[in-house]
């Protein structure tokens, strides 16, 4: 049986046939083909962060698939109330045949695992995001063909977002060039791990120089809303403009998880301009879910 907590726990040839089948299921999708694979399978998804993006794709996912799809937040369950991670994995792999957890500590996250006998997917926690990297690479893959080789630059915070870039950076065998003010550089013992294929610019310009993908996300991740005045003086020079999409390959893409802001992170005229995919790179999240369950149902059945 296998888990989705980091993008590290898939291979390489794994991570790119399950965007591939991801990519069969948006086409499937897109012809009004069934796509009732696993009827009777049941999600549980606890939410202890906000989602409109996770928790829809995941529910019309599991939907899709023929199955169901539970949303649990610690407001209304017992795990607001302070039972165990542990106790709740227990008891839902008791009951439902997959979870997906969004919340703020990678560790409970692993505690939860370790007592689950059921598969077991990150739907975002404080070290990483990495449903959203399946989403991403199909993206790249539909528009470009396979990311091998290619420059990424990452814009902005260092977060989970990023460190699921560095992760993949490695499984895929792409460049990636990290542009962050000092202070929210990413984990610091991935970037060790990371090797030759990702490094750090001193400036914006440097990263997007003659890149193939642009990337950013928020100055303030969820659970840092307080300090959103100390990091908007801190990225003010890390929005990505147009004139930075210039200086990248002329058939740079943008990409942003969402949700953005425009003339913070990223100026209007870039995220909503010509060379941005965000709203493919959003819908594949539907799809490239649908093929991280599948692969991971199987892995259990088998
Ligand atoms: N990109 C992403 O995970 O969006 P949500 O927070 O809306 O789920
Ligand atoms: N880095 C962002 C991603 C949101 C999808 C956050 O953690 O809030």
């Amino acid at each position: 049986m296998r888990h989705f907590l980091s993008v590290a726990d898939l291979s390489g040839d794994e991570f790119r046939a399950i965007i591939k089948r991801g990519s069969e299921f948006r086409k499937q999708f897109e012809a009004g083909e069934n796509q009732a694979l696993f009827p009777r399978k049941t999600m549980a998804m606890i939410f202890e962060k906000s989602s409109t993006r996770t928790r829809v794709s995941f529910e019309a996912g599991m939907a899709q698939l023929g199955g169901h799809a539970l949303y649990l937040s610690p407001d209304d369950t017992q795990l607001g109330r302070g039972e165990p991670m542990e106790d709740t994995a227990r008891v839902l792999s008791q009951m439902v045949d997959i979870v997906m957890i969004r919340t703020y500590s990678h560790e409970a996250l692993q505690r939860f695992c370790s007592a689950s006998s059921i598969p077991v997917i990150n739907g975002l926690s404080d070290l990483f995001h990495p449903c959203q990297l399946l989403a991403d690479m199909q993206t790249y893959f539909d528009y470009r063909g396979d990311i091998k080789g290619k420059t990424v630059a990452w814009i902005g915070d260092g977060n989970n977002v990023c460190n699921s870039f560095i992760n993949t950076a490695k499984l895929l065998d792409f460049n990636l060039r990290i542009a962050s003010p000092v202070g929210y550089l990413p984990n610091q013992s991935l970037l060790d791990n990371a090797g030759s294929q990702v490094t750090l610019s001193t400036s914006v310009n440097e990263a997007v120089d003659k890149a193939d993908l642009i990337v950013t996300d928020v100055w303030s991740s969820m659970g840092h809303e307080s300090e959103s005045n100390k990091r908007t003086v801190a990225f003010a020079d890390y929005s990505v403009t147009k004139a930075h999409l210039d200086l990248a390959t002329k058939d740079a893409l943008f990409m942003h998880c969402l949700p953005a802001h425009r003339g913070e992170e990223v100026d209007a005229n870039v995220i909503d301009g010509d060379q941005s995919v965000v709203w493919d790179e959003a819908g594949n999240r539907l799809h490239a879910q649908k093929a991280l369950i599948e692969f991971l149902l199987m892995s259990a059945n088998s």
